[in-house]
């Protein structure tokens, strides 16, 4: 059986970006792989943290993850502190690494913009995510367009290794959505939907009210024109939600156009709002049950033992390849 490997960080509120990019295609990706989701709680502090937000937020995701629908039966979901070998692969894929690499990623060149001082966890996080993906040999990462470029990293540190200790690492391949890969800012179609953007507006977190979630959709820029038609380059905010209504209802983009022939923008956003709480709704109930319950430690306890198990034995071969004494 094939193997899958994906991570988000716990670093604030997870948005409908996350669900759309990624999320969605875990629990599409279970059934046929064998699947790892994980927390990537040691990725979140390479930027500042406070420690009970962190841990919260951790639970947070893990939860988000079960409420999202990936079954705990038939995927691993884990914290990846709970399985050290990511920290020890992830130190020796950056012993492969090289400065000029990590310099052209362009998260690491947004992230650092203007700041006085940049950590250097920042910097050489492309090497831990690499090291997450291949210390399970993993096949296939289903993430959203903006970490393609570290997995174009994460295989050349796969080949790099071969090339050096003997073909070992598997060679993963990206698997993003082919209509939401990039969801756009509600408020500038041009930034990607984050949740480190300063305005709550420009976003829609999973764990927004559904007041809140139709008041933003209410507010999103859209353009002076005001046929429902998907052209990106013309129409970046109406494509964009477009995109938005076709990941949530599962209606083609063709279908959606056709929908709302004729209509004007209120009516396309009024239903937008009802198809995005027809997922997100049903997913905070399952949320809340799931946050409560003492289950949620036990299944992450079990999957992280899993896990370890498998992981070491990656990283036993890793050391006698490079030299360690075992
Ligand atoms: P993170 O936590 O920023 O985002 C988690 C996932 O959500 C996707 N995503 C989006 N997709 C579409 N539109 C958006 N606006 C949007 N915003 C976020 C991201 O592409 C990602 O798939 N480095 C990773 C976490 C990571 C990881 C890994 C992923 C660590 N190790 C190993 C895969 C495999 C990150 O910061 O994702």
């Amino acid at each position: 059986m094939k193997t899958v490997f994906s991570g988000i960080q716990p670093s604030g509120k997870l948005t409908l970006g996350n669900y759309i990019g990624a999320m969605k295609n875990f629990v599409k990706l279970q059934d046929e792989y064998h699947c790892h989701f994980v927390v990537v709680d040691l990725h979140a502090i390479t930027v500042a943290q406070d420690p009970a937000a962190l841990r919260e937020q951790s639970k947070d995701v893990a939860a988000l993850y079960l409420a999202a629908g990936i079954d705990p039966k038939k995927a691993n979901v884990f914290l990846q502190s709970h399985v050290p070998q990511h920290a020890e692969l992830g130190w020796m894929l950056t012993t492969l690494t090289a400065m000029g690499e990590l310099e052209r990623m362009t998260q690491f060149k947004d992230k650092s913009q203007g700041k006085e001082s940049v950590g250097a966890g920042l910097f050489v996080y492309p090497s831990l995510m690499a090291a997450d993906i291949l210390l399970y040999n993993a096949d296939l990462v289903p993430v959203g367009e903006d970490q393609k470029q570290h997995l174009e990293l994460t295989r050349d540190l796969a080949h790099r290794f071969n090339h050096r200790y003997g073909e070992f690492f598997t060679i993963p391949e990206v698997y993003t959505p082919k209509v939401g890969a990039r969801v756009m800012s509600l408020d500038d179609a041009s930034k990607k939907m984050s949740k480190s953007n300063p305005n709550p507006g420009s976003y829609i977190s999973l764990l927004d009210t559904p007041a809140e979630i139709r008041k933003k959709i209410s507010r999103a820029t859209t353009d002076s024109d005001s046929a429902v038609r998907f052209d990106p380059e013309n129409k970046p905010e109406v494509s964009n939600l477009m995109s938005i209504y076709s990941e949530c209802s599962g209606l083609s983009l063709q279908d959606v156009e056709k929908r709302f022939e004729g209509q004007m923008y209120g009516g396309f956003k009024k239903e937008l709002a009802e198809v995005v709480l027809s997922v997100i709704e049903p997913m905070q109930e399952r949320f809340r049950e799931i946050r409560e319950s003492d289950e949620l430690m036990n299944i992450l306890n079990a999957s992280a033992e899993r896990a370890r198990e498998e992981a070491s034995k990656t990283l036993d071969e890793v050391k006698k390849r490079m030299g360690f004494v075992l």
